[in-house]
C-alpha cells in the first residue's frame, strides 16, 4: 500500500512501462505494479528471461499489467513490441535493474525485449538498481552508472543493508515509495523548479517532565501532502516537523523538532531563504512550566486538584508574516470548531498571510488524522472558496495551484 501522501490523482490513465530484470528483488516488482495500480496508472510490463526465473508473467498479468512482454521472438507479442512502449508509455522504470541491464543500456545493446524497448525509448527512464555490493562497486558498473546519469537517466538507490546473499553493503533495491515518487515526478511538469518551499508539519510536544508532555493528535498528513506536491513539481523542499511517521524522498531536507520553541527557531532561521512558507504544523500555543529534569512523583501530591502552570509559546506564523519580504508568500492553516470563515479572515490579517485555510476539527472526514479534509480558503486579495470534502492530496494540489499563482 502506498502512503496517503503519495496518492495524488493527477496522472490517472497515464501509461507507463515497468521493466523487471533478474535480481532476487524482482518479487518486489509485483508490489510496485500494485502501487502503480493504486495511482490508476496503466502499466505495461517487460520481464527478461532471468527475471522470469524469479517471478512469472502470470503474476504480473494477475495483478493488472496491461501487457507482459517476455521475448521478441515467440510470436505472442506484436511484431513491433520492441517499439510499443516508446510509442505509448510516458515513462520507463526498470526495477530491479541488474548490473547487466545497466551495461546493456550504457552500451546500446538490444538483444532482448527490455533492452530493445529501452534503447527505443525517448521519454524519462528511471533505474532502481539491485545487486550484490561487489557487482555495484565494480568499476565497470560505476562507469556505466556515470554514462547513464550523464544521459539523463534517473537513478533511485540502491540502499545499504543486509543482502539476500548474506553480505552487507550497498545494493538493496530502493524503498518502493521512492521509486513510485520518481515515476510520478517524471510525469509532472517541473513548474516549481527553483522555488524554495518550507513546510511545517505535525504536532509539537511540550514536556512537563521527562515522562509527560502536552500535545495534540496531528499526524502531519496535510503538510506531508503539501511537501510532496511541491516536490513533485520540482520545488526545493525543507520540512520542519514535529514527531511524525512520514516518509519523504531523500532530497527533501528534514529538520526534526519536538517543542514549539524548537520549531520557532528552525522556521525563523530558514525563512529568509524561502520563497514560500506552508505552515500546517499544529503548534502548541501553551507549554506546561517544566517540573524539571526529575520525574514528577505521585508521592509529592497532597489531596485536591493538581496545579500545573502554563506559559505561552511564540506564534511562528505571525513572526514569519511580520518578517515577510515582498517576493515571499505565506500559507497558514487554522483548525476551528465553529465560525470558520470569520476566524480564517481574522487570522489571515493578523498573521499577514497570503492564504489561510480553515478546517473544521468538529466535522467527520476533516481535520486531525483524517485522510480527507473539508476546508474553507481565503486569500489576501479577497477571494474565498468553500471546498467539498476532498482527499488531503487533492486539497494539497489545489492549494499549491492557488498560492503559486500569487507568487511574483
Ligand atoms: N501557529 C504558529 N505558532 C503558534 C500557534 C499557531 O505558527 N504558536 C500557526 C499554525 O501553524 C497555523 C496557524 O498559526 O498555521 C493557526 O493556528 P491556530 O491554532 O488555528 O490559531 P491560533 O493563532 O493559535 O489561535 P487559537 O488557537 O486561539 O484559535
Amino acid at each position: 500500500m502506498l502512503p496517503t501522501h503519495l496518492l495524488f490523482p493527477i496522472h490517472h490513465g497515464t501509461r507507463i512501462q515497468l521493466g523487471v530484470t533478474g535480481s532476487i528483488a524482482a518479487y518486489k516488482a509485483l508490489e510496485l505494479l500494485r502501487m502503480f495500480g493504486e495511482l490508476e496508472l496503466l502499466t505495461g510490463v517487460s520481464i527478461t528471461q532471468a527475471a522470469a526465473r524469479f517471478v512469472t508473467p502470470l503474476a504480473f498479468q494477475s495483478l493488472g499489467a496491461q501487457h507482459v512482454y517476455t521475448t521478441m521472438w515467440d510470436g505472442e507479442d506484436s511484431a513491433f513490441g520492441h517499439l510499443e512502449p516508446a510509442q505509448e508509455a510516458r515513462c520507463l522504470v526498470i526495477a530491479p535493474a541488474t548490473a547487466n541491464i545497466m551495461a546493456k543500456l550504457a552500451h546500446g545493446l538490444a538483444d532482448e525485449i527490455l533492452s530493445a524497448q529501452a534503447l527505443a525509448f525517448q521519454g524519462p527512464v528511471i533505474l532502481a538498481p539491485a545487486m550484490n555490493p561487489r557487482l555495484w562497486d565494480a568499476p565497470a558498473t560505476q562507469a556505466n552508472l556515470e554514462t547513464l546519469r550523464a544521459r539523463g537517466v534517473r537513478v533511485v538507490g540502491p540502499g545499504s543493508g543486509a543482502m539476500a546473499c548474506g553480505e552487507t553493503g550497498k545494493g538493496r533495491l530502493a524503498p518502493l515509495e521512492a521509486i513510485v515518487a520518481q515515476v510520478l515526478k517524471s510525469l509532472t511538469p517541473q513548474d516549481m523548479a527553483g522555488t524554495r518551499v518550507m513546510v511545517s508539519l505535525g504536532p509539537t510536544r511540550e514536556f512537563f517532565d521527562p515522562a509527560r508532555y502536552w500535545s495534540n493528535p496531528s499526524t502531519g498528513l496535510m503538510g506531508g501532502c503539501l511537501a510532496m506536491a511541491a516536490w513533485l513539481r520540482g520545488a526545493t523542499v525543507t520540512v520542519v516537523h514535529g514527531p511524525v511517521d512520514l516518509w519523504f524522498p531523500c532530497d527533501v531536507a528534514r529538520v526534526p523538532v519536538q517543542t514549539a520553541r524548537e520549531m520557532f527557531t528552525a522556521c525563523t532561521g530558514l525563512w529568509p531563504e524561502q520563497d514560500l512558507g506552508l505552515m500546517t504544523a499544529a503548534v502548541s500555543d501553551f507549554s506546561p512550566v517544566p517540573h524539571g529534569s526529575e520525574k514528577f512523583k505521585k508521592s509529592s501530591l497532597t489531596d485536591g486538584p493538581i496545579q500545573i502552570e502554563f506559559q505561552t509559546n511564540p506564534d511562528i506564523l505571525k513572526t514569519l508574516g511580520q518578517n515577510k519580504a515582498r517576493n515571499q508568500k505565506l500559507l497558514g492553516f487554522c483548525a476551528e470548531t465553529a465560525n470558520l470563515a470569520d476566524y480564517a479572515a481574522q487570522k489571515l490579517a493578523a498573521k499577514n498571510c497570503d492564504l489561510m485555510v480553515a478546517n473544521s476539527i468538529a466535522s467527520p472526514g476533516s481535520g486531525f488524522a483524517s485522510a480527507t479534509n473539508q476546508v474553507y480558503v481565503v486569500d489576501a486579495v479577497g477571494r474565498s472558496e468553500q471546498w467539498p470534502q476532498l482527499t488531503k492530496p487533492e486539497v494539497a494540489w489545489r492549494l499549491l495551484e492557488w498560492i503559486t499563482h500569487l507568487l511574483p
